[in-house]
């Protein structure tokens, strides 16, 4: 009877184990008083409607930022950081429930791929042969196709690393998935540093030549209880963007932003020239363009920097990509309900998306995208913390 007892504990106590796992990784460096620790912990956090389990991440830093992830996807479904106050706010858009982002939802906090933004008609060549992909965007194609990156199960692992807490996502994408040739294996690690940066890192290789534009689709609010994004102060560090075409192909000019409501290169709040009378801004009933970033392609640069006067938050992003789509949130309409029951209205949240350039594929004075077996497709963003 005793043995049975025992046995039993035994087997709760792994099945709690395995449900709900928590690490505790590492030590604050010795400041004397209390140790705060780094962690990560899982949990599961749905069913998919083929019966897969979705697993959600949590991963705290030493400061308290707190970032959850779930597998289905690579969704950041929260990410609460303090304002001047202390006081912590989730600054990104996002629902409750698997189900809710099951339903048909604008990319929140999402991966995707294989290729970011849009290609024009869906179609691409390579080596001569012609790629039809999905026209998921009007006649064009957009993130990725019709289950791209954002909806599919990653595989997540926790991954060590000296200064934060990391985890990796893994998904194999077969030979012609949505269109694309080559099988592509893409592994994204979200570390999150106790210096308060969010670092993403995608890597990916193929065994058939292909095009790859990888990013993370995150929809930011540094004032979480405000009605829009209309007030907060953007820094863009970008002397040109792409104008598009009336469905937001880039035209392959690079346009001086000087003069023009683009211009980002002293801050000014996304309210501002937003409502000028533009062509460009009508395309987009807003800013929804890519700008070209100052500094080279490939190596880490200051992309962005956005600050709310309100909470004092300010989130820098740096980038390998030698592009940033900033996209004033033009499509939300206060249909969906999010987090907390908040209705997300009309650019209720924005999204600096680092990238190559959309329509890259078929625009050869662009940076290619093309990315051969052999090589390693391998770029990083970071995205800042602060206060002021
Ligand atoms: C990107 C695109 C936008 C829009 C959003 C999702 O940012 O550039 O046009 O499609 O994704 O709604």
């Amino acid at each position: 009877m005793k043995t049975y007892y025992l046995t039993a504990v035994l087997f709760a106590l792994l099945a709690c184990n395995t449900k709900q796992k928590k690490q505790e990784e590492q030590k604050e460096p010795a400041t004397g008083e209390k140790e705060v620790r780094t962690s990560v912990t899982r949990e599961k956090f749905g069913t998919l409607p083929d019966g897969k389990e979705v697993e959600r991440y949590t991963l705290t830093n030493t400061n308290g930022i707190e970032m959850k992830v779930m597998t289905y996807g690579g969704i950041i479904t929260s990410l609460k950081t303090p304002d001047k106050e202390g006081k912590t706010g989730d600054i990104v858009l996002g629902f409750d429930t698997l189900e809710d982002y099951l339903q048909k939802v604008p990319y929140f906090g999402a991966i995707i791929g294989r290729y970011g933004n849009r290609i024009a008609n869906g179609k691409f060549t390579l080596d001569d042969t012609e790629y039809t992909l999905a026209q998921n965007d009007g006649k064009n194609h957009l993130h990725g196709g019709n289950k791209g990156f954002d909806k599919v199960l990653w595989k997540a692992s926790e991954a060590k690393v000296d200064n934060g807490t990391a985890l990796k996502l893994r998904y194999k994408s077969k030979d012609m998935e949505e269109g694309y040739p080559g099988n592509l294996d893409i592994t994204v690690t979200y570390t999150l540093t106790n210096n308060d940066e969010l670092k993403v890192n995608y890597r990916a290789t193929t065994d058939k030549k292909t095009v790859v534009n990888l990013t993370q689709h995150s929809y930011f609010n540094l004032a979480p209880d405000s009605e829009n994004i209309l007030s907060q102060e953007l820094q863009l560090n970008a002397d040109a963007f792409l104008p598009v075409s009336k469905t937001l192909i880039p035209t392959g000019e690079l346009k001086k932003v000087g003069g023009t409501p683009f211009d980002f290169r002293q801050s000014k709040t996304v309210g501002k020239d937003i409502e000028q009378q533009d062509e460009q801004l009508s395309y987009g009933n807003g800013y929804d363009h890519c700008w070209v970033l100052n500094g080279e392609n490939g190596s880490m640069k200051k992309a962005a920097s956005l600050y709310d006067p309100s909470s004092g938050r300010v989130m820098e992003v740096l980038t390998t990509e030698p592009g940033i789509q900033f996209y004033s949130g033009n499509f939300l309409d206060g249909s969906l309900t999010g987090k907390g029951n908040k209705k997300y209205g009309f650019r209720s949240g924005l999204c600096l998306e680092t990238q190559h350039y959309p329509d890259a594929p078929n625009q050869p004075d662009f940076p290619t995208t093309v990315l051969n077996p052999g090589e390693e497709y391998n770029t990083t963003t970071v995205f800042k913390f602060s206060v002021k």
